[in-house]
């Protein structure tokens, strides 16, 4: 069976104003199978936001090739882009940036509903029942960014990630901007809605105590390549490599 997501020799370099060149991603390879959820971990600027921008289309890769549920979405734009992102979402750092500050928080998780010319009042209904999966009350629709903690925006970017029923979730340090008890809180959402709606995850996080907890496989990452891959509990109790031994220990 082809996998869901397949990724091969994924590349990106930048070029910066000065004009050095920086290989942020480095002939990165490997699969995501249907309600799988793969963990990615490494030091920071080790190359996975990148990762995660180049899968989702927000960043063009230099080269390597993305396969989603057998498509080829490498140069996917407007209509099959549009496609692919029913079928995965991104959650990401910084919540807020999820949300239009001018617009109520149910207005932002309905608009892919809008698109998919689901009726008003079963969108309402949609929202209500979204934001109560995420555990907020359906009152939060009414308010706006600014109103709410970051946790609750957190919760309501899962929310709006979900409304459009993807089967894959890329989450880049969703939960590092967070405190520990709202990041566990958080967490244990995560792992509810995975029970609940068989999804599979790329899981983007620095914390390889989190990942381990969430995960079923890591990767891990180092200066754009892919340094070792492994079950969580194989990483933890015998790392092959000194990087990951060392991120194995700051994890303790
Ligand atoms: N837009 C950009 N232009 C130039 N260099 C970038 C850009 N975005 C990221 N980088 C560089 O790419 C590398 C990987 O960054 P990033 O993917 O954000 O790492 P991580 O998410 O693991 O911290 C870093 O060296 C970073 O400085
Ligand atoms: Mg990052």
């Amino acid at each position: 069976m082809e996998a869901f997501l397949k990724v091969e020799g994924l590349t990106k370099v930048f070029e910066t104003q000065a004009k050095t060149r920086v290989t942020a991603v480095d002939h990165v390879s490997f699969q995501l199978e249907e309600g799988e959820t793969l963990g990615v971990v490494g030091e920071s600027g080790c190359g996975k936001s990148t990762l995660a921008k180049l899968i989702t289309r927000l960043l063009e890769p230099t080269a390597g090739s993305i396969l989603l549920g057998g498509e080829d979405i490498t140069k996917a734009h407007g209509k099959a882009l549009r496609g692919a992102y029913r079928r995965m979402q991104m959650v990401f750092q910084s919540p807020m940036g999820s949300f239009d500050p001018r617009k109520t928080i149910g207005y932002s998780i309905g608009e892919s509903l809008v698109n998919k010319g689901v009726p008003k009042a079963e969108r309402t209904q949609r929202i209500a029942t979204l934001l109560e999966q995420c555990g907020l009350a359906a009152e939060f629709a009414g308010r706006y960014p600014h109103e709410i903690s970051g946790g609750q925006c957190q919760r309501a970017a899962i929310a709006q990630a979900l409304a459009i029923e993807p089967k894959l979730l890329i989450c880049d340090e969703a939960t590092s901007a967070l405190d520990v008890t709202v990041q566990q809180q958080i967490m244990d959402l995560l792992k509810a809605l995975r029970r609940e709606n068989n999804l599979s995850f790329l899981f983007i996080c620095h914390n390889l105590a989190l990942v381990q907890s969430f995960c079923d496989r890591v990767l891990v990452m180092r200066a754009g390549k892919i340094v070792e891959e492994g079950t969580a509990d194989q990483l933890l109790r015998a790392p092959q490599s000194e990087y990951t031994r060392c991120l194995v220990e700051a994890a303790l």
